[in-house]
């Protein structure tokens, strides 16, 4: 979760870059697609589960407490009112993505506790996510990687709760939707080498955006019909890297990088659909460059309700570099400041939108996920 601040500047990205003039992530099926009669009920039909992998941008609770700022204070402090495994003041991407399907958020796989009824709770799906983890095993951290959550879920769909039931079933990966998040984890763990190069990260997002079209094919081939999927955020405005400037401004070189992964991931998500002639599969990209930007431009969200005038300033951060949200020192006295009214910040911490964050760009994306998901 850590990005370091000093690798990004690569002129061979401008020339890739230019040639690419706004890149606007879109699915490769066209929505007026021709449906058979049957298929019709199908498509429409609200899913029954969301089931999601990924990272801290989706993490409701799986990463241990001992590793984990999202179980410190003052993290959770809008909601649930006290530090509960989400890295925010409040609720995350999965939390709204739930929302929009009419689902509870779905519980935390490392918080179901096996045995006993678990019907109640598995019901709405399972977050696999871990805060700090990327497709490939992110140096200096155990947080599993997207191979090893669905890994898990495949062992869940295998576990027989008696004799003819598994807790989940392909029917039920059928009728559900997915979301991946991937938000830069694996980026972070590179540019930490030594031995890092510019030239190097350049072969290296290619990896990065194949191994993850190699874990969206699987978790199709398991049976998923609709899967969501995000396009990387502009890193370059994360408090993280805008602290350099004291909040004023994004830096765009890093976020060509980020340009240079989305238009992979684009190309990518087309050939996947593009593979599957039938329309129940297909893979959307959740647009997160677009809608930060939009919400960091508008410095609030559409409705006017909500005001960022410091939109790139974080609402909690460390006294003094060195120390973070949440940081405490051997006396247990805070390091830290919080704002005083974390509605009216867009970022909780250096890499980490609030609540009232996530609801803004939750408003810019519902537009898109309508046009994808029709329901009756
Ligand atoms: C943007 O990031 C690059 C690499 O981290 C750095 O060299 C450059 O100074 C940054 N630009 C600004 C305006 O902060
Ligand atoms: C994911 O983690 C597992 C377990 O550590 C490891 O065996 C596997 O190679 C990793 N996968 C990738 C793509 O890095
Ligand atoms: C197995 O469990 C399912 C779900 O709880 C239940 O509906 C079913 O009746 C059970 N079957 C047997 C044979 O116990
Ligand atoms: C889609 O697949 C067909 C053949 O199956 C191929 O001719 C076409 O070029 C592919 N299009 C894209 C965008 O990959
Ligand atoms: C803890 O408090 C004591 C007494 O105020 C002080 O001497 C000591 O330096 C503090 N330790 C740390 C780690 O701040």
């Amino acid at each position: 979760m850590k990005y370091s601040s000093n690798l990004f500047f690569f002129s061979f990205l401008l020339i890739i870059i230019t040639t690419i003039a706004n890149i606007r992530a879109t699915t490769g099926d066209s929505p007026h697609h021709h449906l058979e009669k049957n298929e019709v009920s199908e498509y429409y039909s609200r899913p029954t589960k969301l089931f999601v992998f990924g990272d801290s941008y989706a993490d409701t609770g799986n990463l241990r407490k001992s590793l984990a700022s999202s179980w410190k204070q003052p993290y959770g402090l809008t909601f649930p009112g006290k530090p509960a495994g989400r890295f925010s003041d409040g609720r995350v991407l999965t939390d709204y993505f739930a929302k929009f399907f009419g689902l509870k958020s779905p519980i935390a796989y490392t918080l179901m506790k096996m045995g006993g009824n678990n019907n109640n709770k598995v019901r709405n799906g399972m977050n696999f996510a871990f805060g700090g983890s990327g497709v490939f095993d992110a140096s200096g951290n155990s947080s599993p990687n997207m191979s090893t959550q669905i890994d898990f879920f495949k062992k869940l769909i295998m576990i027989k709760i008696n004799e003819s039931n598994t807790i989940y079933t392909k029917r039920d990966l059928k009728s559900s939707v997915v979301l991946v998040t991937l938000v830069g984890n694996d980026y972070a763990a590179y540019t930490a080498r030594p031995d890092a190069t510019a030239q190097g990260l350049r072969s290296f997002i290619p990896l990065v955006v194949n191994q993850l079209a190699a874990n969206l094919k699987r978790i199709k081939e398991m049976g998923a019909c609709k899967i969501v999927v995000t396009a990387l955020q502009p890193l370059g405005c994360l408090p993280q890297m805008t602290q350099l400037s004291s909040f004023k401004q994004c830096n765009a070189t890093q976020n060509l990088v980020v340009n240079y992964h989305n238009l992979l991931l684009q190309q990518a998500v087309s050939k996947l659909n593009n593979e599957t002639k039938h329309i129940h599969h297909s893979i959307f990209i959740l647009d997160l460059f677009d809608s930060f930007t939009t919400v960091l431009n508008q410095k609030g969200d559409y409705q006017g309700d909500l005001k960022f005038e410091t939109p790139l300033k974080p609402c909690c951060m460390g006294i003094s570099r060195g120390y973070s949200c949440g940081s405490v020192d051997g006396n247990g006295t805070k390091m830290y400041t919080v704002c005083s009214d974390p509605k009216s910040s867009f970022f909780w911490d250096a890499l980490h939108p609030t609540q009232a964050g996530w609801r803004a760009v939750y408003m810019v994306l519902k537009s898109s996920l309508e046009q994808f998901f029709k329901f009756y």
